[in-house]
């Protein structure tokens, strides 16, 4: 019953209701069988199917976790928001905005076509072409100066120092030749700002690092806050960066689903494919749900269906 859906009060409900609505939406999804295990980088392939985490995190620093909160898997899709925040910071909002782009493509993640359609070469940092070029623009003469900016920024989103899972880039960086093609054509649409082939490395790296569903509820919760981690108390980015980013998340965050989710939950969201989803709540926190299978998109089809529930019944919803 959607249309009665409780309207946001500005803070997040107690704490034990909390509780209680995470441990209540796992009992009712943890069993859902849908969608599919990403299987195009080898090695997600072997990755169970019902592995399945619920976290929030709040600005204050509360931690809320149901199921395997502390799997580790690797991050994906969920860093382009994060490097995007970093880069923002690092060069300031208009010099990203007017090299990356902003707006939404309405196509699938590592779409040839949108960057084709666009008069500009433009598309926006949570589709992989943007977030090759995004990662272009990293501070660093180097390759591996830019991978250190991306795995310390990364690190002070989560609140603890971050680990690259070697096995799961070398799967990737073995398998990623349509991302390599897509960053020749940004090099050639002069739409890359770094050399191609190793702009595609340095991103290859930053999808293959560890994390959690707990570290992921403490990294939407710093967005959440408007860019200071609430663990740790420490500012990774500005307010305003913070802001922006999840303007940008609204509207391209779930890929070709972003109007469909923005409709269900209210709220800014970015999906991976080895199954993590963010969700955050501006002035009240940051959720997480880890669950590999998903949907035709690359979204994770019980992180999808846990999110508009607890949307729904924490009045979550910015609308
Ligand atoms: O670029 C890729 O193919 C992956 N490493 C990341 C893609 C991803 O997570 C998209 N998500 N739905």
């Amino acid at each position: 019953r959607t249309h009665d859906a409780v309207v946001s009060t500005g803070r997040l409900p107690a704490r034990d209701t909390i509780q209680q609505m995470l441990q209540d939406a796992y009992t009712r999804f943890r069993n859902g069988d849908e969608g599919r295990v990403a299987d195009y980088i080898p090695v997600l392939a072997s990755v169970p199917r019902d592995l399945f985490a619920v976290c929030l995190a709040g600005i204050d620093g509360e931690l809320y976790a149901v199921g395997d909160a502390k799997h580790v898997f690797t991050i994906q899709s969920v860093s382009k928001p994060f490097v995007f925040a970093l880069v923002c910071q690092a060069v300031g909002l208009e010099q990203a905005r007017c090299k990356l782009g902003v707006n939404a493509t309405g196509m699938p993640f590592d779409s040839v076509i949108a960057l084709e359609l666009s008069r500009e070469r433009l598309t926006n940092p949570m589709v992989n072409a943007g977030a090759i070029a995004t990662t272009s623009l990293v501070p660093g003469e180097t390759a591996d100066r830019k991978w250190q900016f991306i795995l310390d920024g990364l690190s002070r989103f989560a609140g603890r120092q971050l680990s690259i899972n070697e096995e799961a880039y070398r799967s990737e960086a073995a398998t990623n030749l349509r991302n390599r093609g897509i960053a020749k054509l940004l090099e050639g649409y002069q739409r890359l700002y770094f050399d191609g082939l190793e702009s595609t490395d340095v991103y290859t790296r930053q999808c293959s690092i560890n994390i959690t569903a707990q570290d992921l509820s403490v990294m939407s919760a710093t967005l959440a806050s408007g860019g200071v981690n609430p663990i740790t108390g420490e500012r990774v980015v500005d307010a305003v960066v913070s802001k922006r980013v999840l303007a940008v998340l609204a509207t391209a965050g779930l890929y070709e689903l972003s109007g469909e989710w923005l409709f269900e939950t209210g709220l800014p969201g970015k999906s991976g494919v080895s199954g993590g989803l963010i969700t955050v709540v501006p002035g009240k926190g940051g959720l997480a749900t880890f669950a590999p299978p998903l949907d035709e998109a690359g979204n994770s089809v019980r992180g999808l269906q846990v999110t508009r529930y607890l949307s729904e019944r924490l009045a979550l919803s910015l609308f």
